[in-house]
This record gives C-alpha cells, structure tokens and sequence, in this order.
C-alpha cells in the first residue's frame, strides 16, 4: 500500500504525544445562555486546535458523532483571514519548535502536511466507533488529503469524495477551466459507521396528492422496460373493472408485477384507474405511510441547489454581523445548509459535533439551525485560534443566531436558542516541566486526565473519588480534600481511614 512522505514527515507522526496537556479556562464575561452557556453542552474555544484538542480529550474522547473541518486549503494566497497559506505565525512558530531548522525550508505542501498530521490523528480519537469525519478541501491539497486520511483512518474507512459545487456561475474571465467545486472528503471510524438517508424532498412529497380510504399515495408506472419476448409471463391483458375493457400492456414495455402479484393488487384495491376510474393505463398505489425508507440515499454529487454556494454563504454571514467591520475579509465562509448536510447524514438528535477550525462558526449556526428544524438536542465544539475571529466572528455569530438580532435592514430575527461556554487555554499545562502537577489543580480537572490516562475514554462521570468502573475495572482517583482534610498528603494515600470512607466495591462490581 502506498504510503506519502515529506520533508518533516518524521518530527510530527508522534508528535501529538508530546503536546502538553493544559486545561480549559472559561471566560464567563464572553460565554453566554443559561448558566453561562455551560449547562448547554456547547464550547467554543479559542486557541491553537493541536492544544486545544489535546485538552479537550480527556472530556470528550470517544464521544463525538460527526466532526467537521475546513482547514487552511493552502491556496498559496497571502495576507486574508483565513491564513490560507499555513504562514500565519502561530505555525510557523510552531513548525520552527517542531520540525527544528528544516522547518524554515519546507515548501508550502510540507508545511500544510506536518500541520494537518498531528492535528487529525487526535481529532480521530474523539469519533465515537458509529461516527465519521468530513473535511472540506480543493484541488491544491486533495491528493496529499486523501493518502493523509488513508493512513490516519485507514483506507478501508474511506465513505466517500463529496463533490460540492460552490459556484452558479463561471468566472468568465478564467484563463483555463474555472472551478466551480470543493471536495468533501469522508471517513468513517469504522465499519459500525451508518449514514441516514436525506430527508425527502419538497418536490417529492409534492408527489402525494392523492388520497382514498387508504390513505394518501402517489400512482406509480405499473410497466417496467423490458420486452414482451424477454418476459412473456408479464405480457397479458388486465381488466380495467370500471369499464370492463381488456388492456394489453406494449409490447415493448410489460407489466411491472407477475398475473399472481397483479390479482393480488386487485383483490387489495392497489391499481389506480385516474381520477374518473375509466383510465386506459393502470398505476399502482404507493401509499405515503407504507414507505419502506422515507427519505433519499445521499450522493457524492451537491449541487448548489442542494447544499448552497459562497455567494449566499457571504450573504449569510453579512446578514448577521453587518456591524462588524472584519466580517468582509471572510470571501469563503461555508454555507449553513452545506453543513446542515452533514449533519443529517451523520448525525441524530443527541450527537456532538466538533470542528476544530471553526472561522466564522457555520457549523455552530448549522447545529442551531438543524436542532431548531428537527427538534434536535445535538451539542458543538468549535475552536478557533486567532483571538480576534474567535471572540469577534465566532462567538458573535453564535450568540446572535442563537439569541436572536436586527439584521442590515433592521428588520428582527428570531433567535435559535442555545448557548455556550467560551474557554481558552491555560498558558501552563497540568504538568511542569518536572512532571509535577499544577498546585492550583481542580479535583474535576484531575479526575477528567485521570480517567482519560485509565480508559482512553472521555470522563463523562461526576467527580467522586469513585470516578467509574470502565471493562470491569473500577477507577478510583485520591486528592487533596476526599477526607475533608486539604493537608498535604490528607486523603491522598489509600489508608485506612480513606478505604473507609471509599464507595467499595462500587456497586456496578459485585463483591
Ligand atoms: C477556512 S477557515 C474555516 C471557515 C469556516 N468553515 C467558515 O464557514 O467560516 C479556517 C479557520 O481555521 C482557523 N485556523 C487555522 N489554523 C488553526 C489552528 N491551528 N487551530 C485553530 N484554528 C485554526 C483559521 O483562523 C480560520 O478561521
């Protein structure tokens, strides 16, 4: 199996190892909804995402249904605010740290892809095993991607290239062939992956106007293409019992069902005569509430009909935050509808979604969007690392959207609800330089590494000194504190007046 290298290659595959972990520090003054957006389950965090994800593990691995992501595409373009090229300082900073003096001469392929490496292998042990990743991207990197995401998530997880037209119309000054598409790649975890079929159209509910005592149908062909000489069991007459006339199917075109099947339909009062019974073409009857599978299978194809384009994502944007000055450098803001795509393929009502480069924060809108639309429950984590997008863009988009606003004609939108809390990132992770940790550490804080260092699994417990029982495995954690005593060394060491006070055997173990 091919594999891909480049220059730099070596110095990031274990790298997300290395990365510390810190902790998440809310900032209440820039959260918002009930209880300051926390008991909402949404986060929106600002800082670099290989950080970032790496603090947010020990919380939410595992657990995530459907993450999302439009990194950089690396476009070669300068000096726009989604940093398109991989130069913005953060990176090349962190490149230098990383990747040492190589760093300095990488080409800008080198570059994207010793960023993207570490970044999606942890982004990978957050998907739950039912879960999947898309990754929206364009033809300067959708090569290196796809073997990237082959060796990350393996190529037997591969689901499929979307193909996403952005654009209704044809730049007509493009010197060669004008793109009018990005790509979406996906993964799924594994095979326990399954996607859901796409709500059914308007156009096609339109075909449902009928209605008898049965309920409400649509007349379907009652032929099939095949000849009378290839299937001379569904060439013969049927008996129109309206008018009595005998009618013969063509004999290039047959009946649908066999003799059998049509006495049945008879006897069941399946056939349709048109709307005066005297019809000279029969129609079967397919009632809207025997759908076997009420809804579409997705494709790779998505049009802009569909799935939306960056004109009405810009459109959308502005219509939101049209005071705010810095939301015109965003040329290609995704549009809502193309995430709420994503969402209805691979999500249900109760999924978190995260995407770790968040922009101006359309996957939050399109979680608030599809939970207001389907009466969903689903949660989000978006981070973004430049300070200025994350508090101005970011999370003023999704507090007006989920608060409701004015948009440029005044006119008021109602919100979607929801709200979230706003983190960023402890400057000193939990660990010094010594391995010794944080003195100012919170129980809670501990116990969420903890049990993620035991279980590879995000803690989804409350913070008791029983912590849980993972594979029959009960894991306890002793701090400062469990015996009311905050002393050095008080509750810290399993003696025996702290077995006392354990909950043991935890009742999920029998003794
Ligand atoms: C292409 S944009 C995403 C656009 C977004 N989908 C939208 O609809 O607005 C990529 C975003 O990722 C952010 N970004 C780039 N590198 C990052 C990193 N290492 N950590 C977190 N965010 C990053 C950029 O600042 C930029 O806002």
């Amino acid at each position: 199996m091919p594999t891909l290298n480049w220059i730099g290659k070596e110095a990031v595959v274990k790298h997300h190892k290395d990365v510390p972990f810190r902790l998440l520090e809310p900032v209440a003054d820039l959260s918002y909804g009930p209880a300051q957006g926390k008991d909402s389950g949404n986060l929106i965090v600002q800082g670099d995402n290989l950080h970032a994800l790496k603090a947010l593990l020990p919380r939410y691995a595992g657990q995530v249904k459907c993450i999302y992501i439009d990194p950089p595409y690396n476009t070669g373009n300068e000096g726009w605010v989604y940093n398109d090229n991989v130069n913005s300082p953060e990176i090349r900073r962190w490149l230098g740290e990383v990747v040492g003096k190589e760093g300095e001469t990488l080409d800008r392929h080198d570059r994207w892809l010793s960023m993207m490496y570490p970044r999606l292998v942890l982004l990978k042990q957050f998907l739950r095993e039912d879960g999947a990743i898309f990754v929206s991207i364009d033809d300067n990197e959708v090569a290196t991607l796809r073997l990237l995401m082959d060796e990350i998530f393996e190529a037997r997880n591969f689901v499929g290239t979307v193909i996403w037209q952005k654009k209704y119309a044809v730049a007509n000054d493009h010197k060669t062939i004008a793109p009018m598409h990005d790509f979406v790649l996906v993964y799924q975890k594994s095979a326990n992956w399954k996607r859901n079929l796409l709500p059914r159209g308007e156009e096609k509910d339109s075909q449902y106007k009928y209605e008898d005592l049965g309920g409400i149908f649509r007349p379907d062909n009652y032929t099939c293409a095949k000849t009378a000489e290839e299937r001379p069991n569904l060439y013969y007459p049927v008996t129109n019992p309206n008018t009595g006339e005998e009618i013969w199917p063509k004999r290039t075109r047959v009946w649908a069902y066999s003799q059998e099947e049509h006495q049945r339909h008879v006897a069941e009062g399946l056939i349709y005569w048109g709307k005066d019974g005297k019809g000279k073409v029969p129609a079967y009857k397919r009632y809207k509430h025997l759908l076997r599978n009420d809804g579409v299978v997705p494709q790779t194809l998505w049009p802009h009909e569909f799935a939306g384009h960056t004109d009405g994502s810009r459109k959308e944007l502005r219509e939101v935050l049209h005071d705010i000055p810095s939301v015109s450098d965003f040329a290609t803001p995704k549009p809502s509808l193309l995430i709420q795509r994503v969402l209805q393929i691979a999500t249900d009502k109760e999924s978190l979604i995260l995407d770790s480069f968040a922009g101006s924060g359309t996957t939050a809108h399109a979680v608030l969007k599809q939970n207001d639309e389907d009466g969903g429950n689903r949660r989000f984590i978006m981070v973004e690392m430049d300070e200025n997008i994350a508090q101005d863009v970011t999370r003023e988009r999704v507090k007006r959207v989920a608060e409701g606003y004015s948009n440029a004609k005044g006119q008021t939108v109602e919100g979607l609800g929801g709200g979230f809390q706003f983190c960023r990132l402890s400057a000193e992770p939990l660990f010094d330089a010594d391995g010794q940790i944080r003195s100012d550490v919170k129980f809670a804080q501990l116990a969420e590494f903890v049990w993620f260092a035991e279980t590879g699994t995000g803690f989804t417990g409350t913070a008791d000194s029983l912590l849980g029982v993972h594979e029959g495995r009960a894991i306890y954690l002793l701090y400062n504190g469990i015996l009311k005593d905050k002393s050095v060394g008080g509750g810290n060491v399993l003696t025996g007046p702290v077995f006392e006070v354990l909950t043991f055997p935890p009742p999920a173990i029998p003794r």
